[in-house]
């Protein structure tokens, strides 16, 4: 069953950001984020395993929703559909990539930053966006500032958001869930401290939205 874009925001409060560099990790890892309560997974396309690791997860880990990041152009779109990637998401968006994500078949959820950006999108029927990189952007003002003349639209803000500032960003009414890479940080998945991913996803879980 396909997913919408309102279950990829709105089903857990904060989406994980993973970049795996083994393959074998991939599984264990969405096994703890899930078991935390985090179903919605966002594997990036930073390393030569991703692919691989979306493939695995989607095979193996019934209750996880599995997206791909990192979407910066139509081939990595195309990589990321033919893994099985559930929804997508990109840091920016450019004409080709914009065209090609409407018609993938998959929810997707682009990368913006200022009002022309958000405009452009809405514009295409697009009322779900990742606003990133989030702090450096202007964080919460920035958002709130978005929301006075554009409510339609909602965001996942993403980089830089962590367990301090994301019920901040979640208090907001333009904000569904936040994105982050905290709950499974590069030290603790080469270090395979499952439970303690599965820990800081479990307190990721219950934030408020
Ligand atoms: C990224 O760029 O890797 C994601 O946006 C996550 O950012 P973060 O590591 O600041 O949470």
């Amino acid at each position: 069953m396909s997913v919408t874009i309102k279950e990829v925001m709105t089903t857990s409060p904060v989406m994980p950001v993973m970049v795996i560099n083994h393959v074998e990790h991939a599984v264990p890892l969405a096994n703890a984020l899930v078991a935390g309560g985090l179903k919605v997974l966002e594997i990036t396309l930073r390393t030569p395993v991703a692919l691989e690791c979306i493939r695995r997860i989607k095979a193996e880990v019934p209750n996880a929703i599995v997206g791909a990041g990192t979407i910066i152009n139509t081939q990595t779109l195309d990589q990321a559909l033919a893994a099985g990637a559930e929804f997508i998401v990109s840091p920016g968006i450019t004409p080709s990539l914009l065209e090609a994500s409407l018609s993938c078949g998959v929810p997707v959820l682009p990368g913006v930053v200022t009002p022309s950006e958000v405009m452009r999108l809405f514009e295409k029927g697009i009322t779900a966006m990742k606003f990133f990189p989030a702090e450096a952007a202007g964080g919460i003002p920035m958002l709130k500032s978005i929301g006075g003349p554009l409510p339609q639209v909602t965001f996942c803000p993403t980089g830089g958001v962590n367990p301090k500032n994301a019920p901040e960003y979640l208090a907001l009414s333009n904000v569904a869930c936040v994105g982050g890479s905290w709950m499974a940080p590069a030290d603790l998945v080469d270090a395979e401290n499952w439970a303690e991913i599965a820990r800081r996803a479990a307190e990721a879980a219950i934030l408020k939205k």
